[in-house]
């Protein structure tokens, strides 16, 4: 494992590697994190060195979040801490104590598919699905900032994030057919 301490390298693309997140104090027991997790007020116990991939997943449940390279170069692992676009396998769980934290679980609207899931569907933006969690984070996180992306900068956006499946076109059609599909829906970037 790399250098966890918020200044760890940066992936590949665009994705940031995060820190500076949180309010974690000098010295910490395994103890209590307490967060927000897709707007649901959420606590758990973290050792100062469980990263916060781990914590979701083994700790919260939220095993949508999916663990690939653990050194912060396949983006499968992408969730938005503070709406910053954060690899949680170079975070630590403590790092991310007092913050909002949304993961791939609280992109749909409750049983209604996100615009970008439906276009993945549409677009065959998927085929293991592996990726999948860390491309809709990182897609929404470009389109919170860029409602209206061109297809260079999307390829750029995303290319931190690895998929072995589908040669990456399906991905990016996806992602330019939800940015059509809000903006004509008069909520961009929602
Ligand atoms: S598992 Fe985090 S970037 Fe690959
Ligand atoms: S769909 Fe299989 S890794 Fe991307």
């Amino acid at each position: 494992m790399d250098d966890q301490s918020g200044t760890a390298p940066v992936a590949a693309g665009t994705t940031p590697v995060v820190p500076g997140i949180g309010h974690a104090p000098a010295v910490w027991a395994a103890g209590l994190v307490r967060l927000r997790v897709n707007g649901e007020p959420r606590s758990g116990v973290a050792e100062p060195r469980t990263l916060l991939s781990d914590f979701l997943r083994h700790e919260l449940g939220l095993t949508g979040t999916h663990v690939g390279c653990e050194q912060g170069a396949c983006g499968s692992c992408a969730v938005l801490v503070d709406g910053e676009l954060t690899l949680s396998c170079l975070a630590l769980a403590v790092q991310a104590d007092g913050c909002a934290v949304e993961t791939v679980e609280g992109i749909a609207h409750g049983s209604r598919l996100h615009p970008l899931q439906q276009a993945f569907q549409l677009k065959h933006g998927l085929q293991c699905g592996f990726c999948t969690p860390g491309m809709l984070v990182a897609a929404r996180a470009l389109l919170a900032a860029t409602p209206d992306p061109s297809e260079q900068q999307v390829r750029e956006h995303l290319s931190g994030n690895v998929c072995r499946c589908t040669g990456y076109t399906g991905i990016v059609d996806a992602v330019l057919e939800a940015a059509r599909a809000l903006r004509e829906s008069g909520e961009p970037g929602a």
